[in-house]
């Protein structure tokens, strides 16, 4: 069922029941993160594999410490800059966070999502909130609450209704290494707002971390997606595969098209990214085709989530 009562959200979260939350990035498949009961339901519905851990939401700053050891000047200029918002944090956790929730790792990630009912939701709990993306592992996250009714819907005690999400694509995860920032995944927070911090900067080596969500292949539609360097010519190579086009900026090609901007602005092709390579699978095209997008800004996560959908 979707809505927008608030409490009715909170008491079933309390109850250990899942219910779908909006933020400001992708919706999420919310449970009480302290209950390792609520969180094992998380697995199972997005049939998720044990060992991919799960972000846990907090209310605010002050919440977010109580999961978390080594909060350094760098994490409190991350946090206090840029939170409610995209950004989450690979910490060492305390003992409050039950093993479930981070795969057996001594590090959990947290966040403070920056949506006014989830941060309404958030406060009226005593507990945080562990939220993958509300999607099946693997396909293409949520964007509104429709996403989520008509895919998981059923198996959710309720969908809160916050409406289209402002940024459309997930948080960007970032690691501490002494005081630098490791980016593990790129996100609706940039790396050149993080630099204009001052910090500096080292983009996650495969030796890393074990992330996971990383895995090459995700974010799938159905449809293969091919990121080709020229539509036009592609069409040309490819004259009888029926296609669709996700197109930066107003075209005419001659096949369908799903304009993801009218004139190339990053925000609104992230915004407007996924719902369009849903819409896409429900055509009869054989190929979804998409340019390679700049590599700057939110550019950067856009095309990360291009080359896993991709991926085969
Ligand atoms: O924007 C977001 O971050 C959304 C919204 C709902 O908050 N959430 C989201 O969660 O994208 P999920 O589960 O779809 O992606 C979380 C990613 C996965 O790639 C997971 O492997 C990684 O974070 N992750 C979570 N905890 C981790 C940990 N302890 N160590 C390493 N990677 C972790
Ligand atoms: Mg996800």
């Amino acid at each position: 069922m979707i809505g927008k009562d608030v409490a009715k959200a909170a008491s079933l979260l309390s109850d250990g029941l899942l219910v779908g939350i909006p933020t400001e990035t992708v919706y999420g498949l919310a449970a009480n993160a302290l209950d390792a009961k609520a969180v094992a339901e998380i697995y199972r519905v997005k049939n998720r594999p044990q060992f991919n851990p799960l972000i846990i939401h907090c209310a605010s700053i002050e919440e977010a410490k109580k999961y978390v050891k080594n909060w350094s000047s760098t994490v409190n200029l991350l946090a206090t800059t840029f939170w409610p918002g995209s950004i989450s944090f690979l910490l060492p956790k305390t003992d409050l966070v039950p093993d479930l929730i981070t795969a057996g790792s001594h590090k959990v990630v947290v966040r403070v999502p920056n949506h006014p009912l989830t941060l309404d939701l958030l406060s009226q709990l005593d507990f945080p909130l562990a939220a993958p993306s509300a999607n099946i592992s693997n396909t293409v996250s949520p964007t509104n609450a429709d996403h989520v009714e008509n895919t998981i819907g059923s198996q959710l005690s309720y969908v809160l209704d916050g409406g289209s999400c402002s940024i459309g694509v997930e948080s960007t995860i970032v690691g501490f290494e002494d005081e630098k920032v490791v980016i593990h995944r790129e996100g609706g927070v940039t790396r050149e707002a993080i630099k204009a911090l001052g910090l500096e900067i080292v983009i996650n080596k495969a030796k890393a971390i074990h992330t996971p969500g990383q895995l090459k292949r995700h974010y799938a539609t159905s449809t293969p997606l091919l990121v080709v360097d020229s539509i036009e010519q592609w069409i040309e190579e490819n004259p009888n595969t029926r296609a669709i086009a996700l197109l930066y900026a107003k075209r005419d090609l001659g096949i369908k098209t799903i304009i993801l901007s009218k004139n190339y602005s990053l925000s609104e092709i992230a915004n407007n990214l996924f719902g369009a390579m849903r819409i896409a699978d429900t055509t009869d095209a054989e190929a979804i085709v998409v340019e390679p997008i700049i590599n700057e800004g939110i550019g950067r996560a856009i095309a990360d989530r291009l080359a896993r959908a991709a991926a085969q």
